[in-house]
Parts: structure tokens; sequence; C-alpha cells
């Protein structure tokens, strides 16, 4: 008889932390390469002491209401929790881990990514180089500089912050409206705009760094669109839920938005088939913390937080209402 803790993991990750899962848990793994169905996840959640999720899985309050008295503690490999309803979690005594901290970088830096892809319009670039055109005589590719422009960041968290440290080695100067004022140690000079009409007002390049709420759902539509500066370019490495997406694509097929990097999209993985067609769009499929150390951070802070609440000591990062 095992005393290992029995864990649902609904996904593989890097092979350390892999490792860790088979050596210290009884692990039921998902042997899918499809995300578990939220009744396949319930399933082996059955007489499970943890549950390991991503945000692929939707634990809304009818999950919460099925799942097994056994389960002890859940923790989400993300910093996002917008796909688990915490209250619900909470009502029935379930502790919540995510993974702050250890993906700020690595998300800051696919930031930098698509403001200079979609501002050096890389996808068109590579296009034009495949298809065996190089340049053309009619005119070169020519983007916009980043060096001396607006930077506006919706949203001055952990991954907010170190954006504006990069973008600020490139020259930007930085913006940002956030709930409220950070500390001018925090700051470093960026400029705080109280409403978000403000920001987008200088913002000529804009980027989303909010977490997915009531709030936030659709901030970037027609109307706050056209408060940007005409020709401004939009990334969005946070949440699809931040975007209206028809409105986004209306606007950089007219030019009004002159190019956009997206690493999520609403309704993920499948994404608005608008954007496919269009020359300024740069896409990424969710790759802001896909590096191996990053991964590997986030699986072991998850490791970390199950194990912590399991043996009964405090966790590192926990959720609160
Ligand atoms: C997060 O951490 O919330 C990312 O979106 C998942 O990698």
């Amino acid at each position: 008889e095992s005393m290992k803790p029995i864990l649902a993991v609904a996904r593989h990750f890097t092979p350390e932390v892999n490792a860790r899962i088979d050596r210290d848990f009884e692990p039921r793994w998902n042997p899918n390469e499809q995300p578990w169905t939220q009744d396949e996840l319930l399933q082996a959640a059955d007489g499970a002491d943890a549950v390991l999720v991503s945000p692929v899985n939707k634990l809304d309050a009818r999950f919460f209401s099925l799942l097994s008295n056994s389960v002890k503690v859940i923790a989400t490999f993300s910093v996002g929790y917008d796909h688990i309803d915490l209250a619900a979690a909470h009502a029935r005594g379930i502790p919540v881990s995510h993974t702050p901290g250890v993906l700020t970088d690595a998300t800051a830096d696919v930031g930098m990514l698509l403001l200079l892809g979609a501002s050096r319009r890389a996808y068109e670039a590579q296009q034009r180089l495949r298809s065996g055109l190089w340049a053309s005589s009619k005119g070169d590719l020519l983007g916009w500089s980043l060096q001396g422009k607006v930077l506006g960041i919706y949203g001055m968290g952990r991954i907010g912050q170190a954006l504006a440290h990069r973008a600020r080695a490139f020259g930007m100067q930085v913006h940002y409206n956030n709930r409220s004022r950070l500390s001018p140690d925090e700051e470093q000079g960026a400029v705080f705009h109280e409403d978000a009409a403000s920001l987008l007002r200088v913002s000529q390049f804009l980027s989303l760094n909010a977490p997915a709420s009531q709030d936030t759902r659709h901030f970037l539509r027609t109307e706050n669109i056209d408060l940007l500066p005409a020709g401004a370019i939009v990334i969005n490495t946070a949440r699809g839920a931040l975007v209206n997406d028809d409105d986004l694509i209306t606007a950089l097929k007219s030019g009004r938005i002159a190019a956009a990097g997206l690493d999520v999209f609403e309704g993920e993985p499948k994404l608005n088939p608008g954007y496919l067609d269009l020359p300024n769009a740069f896409l990424l499929p969710h790759i802001g913390s896909a590096t191996v150390e990053t991964r590997t951070a986030m699986g072991m802070l998850a490791l970390d937080n199950i194990e912590a609440v399991l043996k009964g000591r405090p966790a590192p990062t926990l959720l609160r209402n």
C-alpha cells in the first residue's frame, strides 16, 4: 500500500517536473493529447488528494459542485486564474494556488517580441523571404521605430513593470493605467493615468497586461480603439478576453490600427479566423511562459504548493478571494 498522495495531473510538464511528480506522488496522468473534458477531470479527481490543472481546464461552479470530497488542494500551472471559480473553491474549503513571479520575465520577453514583430512587420517579411521575393523595387517593407514612442501599458502588475523595464531600454516612454498608482520605485518614471481613456489617447503603442475579469472584458473594442492615435500598434500577452476580436480585425483591415501582436486569443486554442488573413497581425500560440527554465519553475512552484497544503505547512502562493 502506497503512502504517496494521489495527484490528478491534467497535462505533462518538463522532464524535471514530470520526474518529481512520479517520485513524490501516485500520479493519474492525462494519457491523451487532448485536454481532459470537465467530466474526465472530475473522474480523475475522484479519490485524489490534489489536482494539477492549467488554463485549458475550466473549473466553474459545476466543477466544484461535483468535485470529490477527497481533494484537499488545487494548483494551476499559470499565474492567471480566470478559468477558476475561486469563490466556489473557497466555499468548499479548497485552497487554490497559482504561479506568480516565476514567469514574469519570460512573458515580458514575449511582449518585446510582439512589439518588435508587429512594428517591424516580421510576419510579412518572413512570408516574402520564404516565397523567394526578398525585397521589391517598389518599396521596402518599412516598419515603425520604437525609439521615442509612447508605450501605454494597461495593467501595471509584475509583467507590465517588467515590460516597461525592457521598453525603456529601447528608448520608449512608458505610460500606464492601473487600479492604483505604483510607488515611485516601481514606476521608474512611468507616467500614471488615472483613467484608461486618458492612457489610450497618448498610446502610440499599447500593451494589454491586465487579468481577464468582468471589468477588463473586451476593453479593446471600437469605442476605445477610436481613442488611440491613428496607426497605433497593439499587443496582448494577457488574455484574449480583453479584446473584441471583430472590432480589432476591422481596425487592422482599415489601418486605423497599423499592426497587432497577439499571443492570446478569446476561445483559444480556437481563434477568430479573421486574423489569419491579416498581414499586419503577428500571431503566436500562447507561448509567453514557454521557456524550459520558466516552465520548470512553474511546475516546481505548483508542486511546492500542493505538498505544503498536504503536509499542513504554509503554502507559498495560494490565491485569496
Ligand atoms: C499564465 O500563467 O496565466 C499563462 O497564461 C499560462 O502559461
